[in-house]
């Protein structure tokens, strides 16, 4: 980070009301429609979509075996370059280094960023054109160069830079420039992804989530509320081998248990923002289960106070109430008003 642009670095950036994890369905102030209308009856169309798919970062961090958190979805890999070029190099001042022939969108972003260009061409061997590594290293020391764009495999060479060759360059220029590697055409690859050059980062990240179930612990409070949270105690968060999100068991008691799980969706929502991405997928209760967390050992100290089960007629009108509403956030929500309206009247 200390790379980013000085200017930049205490910039917060934008952030709309979603990202802030605020509690809502419909964002009126995104000018987003609050109802179906007949040129969208499913209503499915009518919502911004999530600043960054916690769902399709997950699968992505799946398939490229890296943390979540380290994947940034983009419209595509122009726009990431574009970013890169933006957010590492104030015009006139901080070089972008490229190999080429190659991809021209690197030289596009520094011209329209002011960025110097510096262009270390590809080098003819028995084996093609190839990156002239100690050139770009040599080159990109010398000139201030703050992103160094290694394309491989090559657009349009097709050579491919070794993983050691992208550690020596980045280790090179560590505390000056930022390696990035294009790995666009990995699929024709016979190597592995740089990305697993990441695993001591992914490690750190993992512990990242072991700080965020310890988070969840103490915080149980404030993240279940105080409806909630007196009648639940997470006890559990069991990882899938395909890495999908994680499953929470939460221990309630028998009577409350309706009513909980009327709220599992909000509450899912709620320990999903404490973790910072979407880590569990599923909340499932049990009546039954020991104490103790599995992950980390850590204590539970909030012991569930015995509450005053919901009347189980008021629950199934509650339920009926919902049940008119095809919409499931909304039908849950409004299912949870009349249960709140009639508990208070009882
Ligand atoms: C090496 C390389 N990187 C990035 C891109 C841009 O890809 P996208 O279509 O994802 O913006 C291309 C497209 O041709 C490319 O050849």
């Amino acid at each position: 980070m200390a790379l980013l642009r000085p200017d930049l670095q205490a910039f917060a950036g934008y952030s709309s009301a979603r990202s802030a994890a605020l509690n809502g369905e419909v964002w009126l102030n995104a000018n987003e429609l609050a109802w179906a209308n007949p040129a969208d009856a499913a209503g499915t169309s009518r919502r911004y979509p999530e600043p960054q798919p916690s769902a399709l970062r997950a699968a992505l961090a799946g398939l490229y075996r890296v943390a979540p958190e380290q994947v940034l979805v983009g419209r595509g890999s122009d726009e990431a370059i574009d970013l890169l070029v933006r957010a590492f190099c104030r015009p006139g001042i901080d070089a972008v280094l490229a190999t080429p022939p190659v991809f021209g969108m690197y030289a596009v972003c520094a011209r329209l960023q002011g960025a110097p260009l510096l262009e270390v061409p590809l080098i003819e061997t028995e084996a093609g054109l190839v990156a002239d590594i100690d050139a770009v290293i040599g080159t990109a020391c010398e000139s201030a160069a703050r992103l160094v764009f290694l394309c491989s495999p090559s657009n349009p060479a097709g050579s491919e830079i070794a993983l050691a060759d992208v550690v020596r360059t980045a280790q090179a220029l560590q505390g000056q420039a930022l390696v990035v590697v294009d790995e666009a055409y990995i699929e024709f690859s016979s190597q592995a992804s740089a990305a697993t050059l990441l695993a001591d980062r992914v490690q750190k990240a993992a512990e990242g989530r072991g700080f965020a179930v310890t988070r969840l612990l103490t915080n149980w409070a404030e993240i279940a509320g105080p409806q909630l949270a007196p009648v639940t105690r997470p006890v559990r968060i069991s990882h899938a081998r395909t890495g999908f999100g994680a499953t929470l068991t939460l221990l309630t008691t028998g009577p409350m248990a309706p009513m909980v799980e009327m709220q599992l969706p909000r509450l899912r929502d709620r320990v999903n923002a404490c973790y910072g991405y979407n880590a569990v997928s599923r909340i499932t209760l049990t009546q039954t289960a020991a104490t103790g967390f599995a992950e980390g050992q850590a204590a539970f100290s909030h012991a569930p106070r015995p509450d005053r089960a919901p009347d189980p007629a008021i629950v199934a009108q509650a339920r009926g109430v919902g049940q008119q509403f095809s919409d499931p956030t909304l039908a849950q929500a409004m299912a949870q008003l009349a249960m709140n309206v009639a508990s208070r009247r009882t």
